[in-house]
């Protein structure tokens, strides 16, 4: 790029996806940010606090049904499994399903954090010595990072993905994720995966505006990680945390909304906010049983089974590849 014609200001921030994406965000008509980069080192911490929160029901229902039903899983699954884990992170959520699976083949976690995957593959070998670990660095989003299906000699292969992360992504998207996995299983390989269940608004929108403001701060965290990255001067005083359930869409909504009418310098460019002007940061989409698996069957799965908590407020579904 030539330098010498970047507009000022400009130079020290051109051509980094972080800021393509929030400048472009920002010029359209809905404003709005990519909720992947909610998760910077704060924004991490925080989801961790939020998971902790009784308003957020989440995790603790997801973790009860595992609880109870790991045995069952694991049946499902079968002897002699390669467990692939999208997006894993430090490996929490799957130690107590590995402990629990007759003869493992292979753990396989992709992550774009190699440090912390690096330890949580570390930790799973002195736990569960003999399983195979193998940790595949990349974005599981896009297909280089993923092992191919004769890298792991086994008797199926499971994506394991809980965590209702598939909430994150629209409809067109959580379709084209799918069948992204199903193209890297065989018929007959296995996808266990978690999903928030449609409920109450109330208990919705209580979980994504919580008492304890921490979901406020994990949201306004994406303005500071603006002012910090790309030199940018939001006030932070001046935007206020919203969330709501849209009935129609299924989904809670999470925006950022404009105090009043005000500019905001961004890596050297100015944008504008009318008052009550929202940026839009996050959607997490809620399913209906029957929706889900309308998906699964969409992207060339069949669903099987899923496990649900005593007020079906989030379920874990297992799909067979067809
Ligand atoms: C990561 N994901 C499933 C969370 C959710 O519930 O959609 C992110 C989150 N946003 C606000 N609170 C939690």
């Amino acid at each position: 790029m030539n330098m010498a014609l970047s507009p000022v200001g400009e130079e020290k921030f051109a051509d980094t996806p972080f800021r393509d994406d929030v400048l472009e965000g920002l010029r359209r008509e809905q404003k709005c940010l990519p909720c992947k980069y909610l998760y910077d080192e704060t924004g991490s911490r925080l989801f961790e606090q939020i998971c902790e929160l009784d308003d957020y029901y989440v995790t603790r229902t997801e973790a009860g049904i595992f609880g109870q039903y790991l045995v069952e899983m694991a049946r499902y699954i079968g002897p002699g499994a390669a467990i692939i884990e999208p997006g894993a992170g430090n490996c929490e959520k799957v130690r107590p399903l590995l402990a629990q699976l007759q003869e493992p083949a292979a753990y396989i976690p992709i992550d774009i954090s190699p440090e912390i995957l690096l330890a949580a593959k570390a930790e799973i070998e002195q736990q569960l010595p003999g399983l195979s670990v193998e940790a595949a660095i990349g974005d599981f989003t896009r297909g280089d990072c993923w092992p191919t299906t004769a890298a792991f000699p086994c008797a199926r292969r499971v994506i394991f993905f809980p965590g209702s992360t598939i909430g994150n992504f629209d409809p067109q998207q959580a379709r084209a994720l799918l069948c992204s996995f199903r193209s890297r299983l065989e018929p007959g390989d296995g996808l266990l995966i978690g999903t928030d269940l449609v409920k109450d608004s109330v208990i919705l929108e209580r979980a994504y505006h919580d008492s304890a403001h921490v979901t406020e701060r994990f949201n306004k965290n994406l303005l500071v990680r603006i002012n910090r990255e790309l030199d940018a001067n939001f006030d932070l005083a001046l935007f206020a945390h919203r969330s709501f359930y849209h009935t129609l869409r299924q989904r809670v909504e999470m925006h950022l909304v404009s105090l009043r009418a005000q500019a905001v310098n961004i890596a050297g460019q100015r944008i504008a906010f009318r008052e009550g002007e929202t940026i839009h940061t996050e959607n997490s989409h809620k399913y209906s049983l029957a929706g889900f698996s309308d998906l699964l069957r969409d992207a060339g799965f069949s669903p099987l089974t899923h496990w649900s908590d005593a007020k079906q407020h989030y379920a874990i579904h297992y799909a067979q590849a067809d």
